[in-house]
């Protein structure tokens, strides 16, 4: 039986899943794809977890990217197959989750890596992490969201930058640009994406949900943003949430949300 690629521990509501691949500093080949997506798709329906953390093993990378050799002899079908099934089976999957997914980057972000975070709901980074989208230097471009995420957080001109040089750029760049929310030591990165998926999961699981829903709305073609809040805002006082959130407010107490 061979070894998993993907460490998934649950604490106290946070589930944190670990990319385990060390040797090929974290690459993404099909099996580690496959146990992430079983493991987020599992996360949607665990009533234990209501926070997910990405990272890396190690202290050298959070993920380098696609496995560059499991695709180098690819022809032109198996790549295209290669970016849908990735981005369906996982990467939409990740942006898509109910649950807030938080990327604890830990050492290179690169290429499908950095795209993992990308998916991902908020970004925190060790101050030695170094990012980039570098497949422009293998002959081909991002195949997993790159070329849509990037300039959706950084802006056009900064994507461009990035993609079309193929350069890394260190922590403290990447915050300045917006790539990431916060950076912190390696040693205190995880304490921090802990302790930001513990703010996040006060909240109303419910109202979680439905704001990443009507955020995600406004990028989908077709869609109004501003419609899509409007139908989730009533939506949500329908919810016991609603009716346990603002009771709470009246009666000057902490809310017990329903599920938690
Ligand atoms: N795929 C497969 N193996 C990888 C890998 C990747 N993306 N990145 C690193 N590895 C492997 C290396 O081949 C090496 O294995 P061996 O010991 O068996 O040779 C091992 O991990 C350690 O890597 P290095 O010896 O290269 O370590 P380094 O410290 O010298 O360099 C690095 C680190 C700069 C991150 C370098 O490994 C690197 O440039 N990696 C590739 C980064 C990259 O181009 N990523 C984009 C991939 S394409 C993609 O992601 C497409 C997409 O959007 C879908």
């Amino acid at each position: 039986m061979p070894q998993p690629h993907l460490l998934s521990i649950l604490n106290e509501g946070v589930l944190t899943l670990t990319i385990e691949r060390p040797e090929a500093l974290n690459a993404l080949n099909s099996r580690v794809i496959a146990e992430l997506a079983q493991a987020i798709d599992a996360a949607q329906t665990n009533a234990a977890a209501h926070v997910i953390i990405l990272t890396g093993s190690g202290s050298k990378a959070f993920v380098a990217g696609a496995d560059i050799k499991e695709f180098a002899d690819f022809d032109a079908p198996k790549g295209k197959e290669l970016a849908r099934l990735g981005q369906e089976s996982l990467f939409n999957r990740i942006e898509r989750s109910a649950k807030p997914v938080i990327a604890a980057i830990n050492g290179f972000a690169l290429g499908g890596g950095l795209e993992l975070a990308l998916a991902s709901h908020v970004r925190i980074a060790s101050d030695t992490a170094k990012m980039g989208l570098p497949e422009v230097s293998l002959g081909v471009i991002p195949g997993y969201g790159g070329t849509q995420r990037l300039p959706q957080i950084v802006g056009k001109g900064k994507a461009m930058e990035m993609i079309l040089t193929a350069r890394m750029i260190g922590a403290e760049d990447a915050l300045a640009c917006g790539l990431v929310n916060q950076v912190v030591a390696l040693e205190d990165l995880l304490p921090a994406a802990d302790k930001m998926a513990r703010s996040m999961m006060k909240n109303s699981p419910k109202a979680l949900q439905t704001a990443i829903q009507a955020i995600l709305a406004g990028y989908e073609d077709g869609i109004n943003g501003f419609e899509a809040e409007i139908t989730c805002f009533g939506a949500s006082f329908e919810t016991e949430d609603f009716k346990e959130g603002t009771q709470a407010f009246i009666e000057k107490r902490k809310p017990q949300f329903p599920g938690k």
